[in-house]
């Protein structure tokens, strides 16, 4: 990692799709620089924030407003996108930039992705979660009314831009759900994490996942540590009607993992309370909202990627943490039986 003036940089290594990551504050306005490096001669830039927080790319441009939201992570914001790239005349040598939260990060990149059969694209995640997780490592998608993310690509950015003067602008809600990523990263190998200073937490979280993609791009191995927490989490997310945030859903995953780790031997009482104590120093919620039903959230559980057949959840252990799969129905649904309710 290097440490410039007024940010960190972090490489991802991915060869020939090889990317930098920025994080500090101002750090945007190091946008027209990274554009330059891409040899684009036009861009279009898609962004979900005010005029006044969308950095100038430095050459021609066309400025398109999005708006974050899983409603708006959608095929028809995707072809839209296509068609204004079209009509703007952009090539397969120019870029595109994205400014949001992961959602419009998401979309544009699977747009760019699919433009001329891909064209360059940078993030400048805005919110907490995209900064520390969802821009970092290519992967982009839409989601389809069958389900979350079914149809994407892996997309590798030009660069991304964490900015962290974006931070102060967003909702206490949408600051504490970035805190649920950051919160499984102390299980993930950032021991610690949730004792940094906030831009260091983001670094960090970058600096681990770059560590990860680097190592399994296509997320058959190593890459599934990363769904820390995310077996329930993604299951809540769908019960509660998107009720729950994404980061908040994964933070009582999280507190769950600790909770199964432990009925299957592979962790101590007091490794399965530090996962409750992180999560709920963070601010999160750590207990299953009163209304959902057990048996909805492990058939939910049963269609995770994760799972080949029966069910499958990245676990701690004494080697930390790894996948483990056909986890036995009644483990789990005793688990969750157990949970304290609330909220
Ligand atoms: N957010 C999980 C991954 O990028 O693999």
């Amino acid at each position: 990692m290097q440490i410039k003036n007024a940010y960190r940089q972090i490489d991802v290594g991915l060869g020939e799709r090889s990317y930098c990551v920025r994080v500090g504050a101002g750090v945007r306005h190091s946008l027209p620089e990274l554009v330059a490096a891409t040899g684009a001669r036009k861009a279009v830039v898609v962004s979900a924030r005010p005029e006044e927080w969308t950095p100038d790319p430095g050459i021609p441009f066309l400025a398109l407003p999005a708006r974050d939201g899983e409603r708006h992570k959608t095929w028809d914001t995707v072809i839209e996108l296509c068609r204004a790239f079209a009509d703007f005349g952009l090539t397969r040598h120019d870029v595109v930039v994205s400014c949001g939260g992961g959602t419009t990060t998401d979309t544009v990149g699977l747009s760019a992705a699919l433009f001329h059969r891909g064209i360059q694209v940078i993030h400048l995640p805005t919110s907490l979660l995209a900064q520390v997780d969802a821009s970092i490592g290519g992967k982009t998608a839409v989601n389809l009314p069958e389900g979350k993310n079914l149809v994407g690509a892996y997309w590798q950015p030009r660069a991304v831009v964490c900015d962290t003067d974006y931070l102060g602008t967003l909702p206490d809600r949408e600051r504490i759900n970035g805190y649920g990523e950051l919160a499984r990263c102390h299980f993930i190998g950032v021991d610690g994490i949730h004792r940094l200073p906030l831009d260091e937490q983001i670094t960090a979280s970058v600096a681990r996942k770059a560590d990860i993609v680097m190592a399994d791009e296509r997320d058959t191995g190593l890459r599934h540590l990363l769904n820390y927490g995310h077996t329930l989490g993604h299951a809540l997310e769908t019960a509660t009607d998107f009720r729950l945030r994404h980061g908040e859903a994964v933070a009582i995953g999280t507190v769950f993992a600790g909770r199964l780790a432990e009925t299957l031997g592979r962790i101590g009482a007091a490794r399965r309370e530090e996962h409750r104590t992180v999560v709920a120093g963070y601010g999160l919620p750590t207990m299953l909202p009163a209304d959902v039903d057990e048996s909805r959230l492990i058939a939910l559980m049963r269609l995770d990627k994760k799972a080949t057949s029966g069910l499958g959840f990245v676990l701690d252990g004494t080697h930390g943490a790894e996948l483990v799969t056909d986890v036995s129905e009644k483990a789990v649904a005793d688990c969750l039986a157990r949970m304290p309710r609330g909220q």
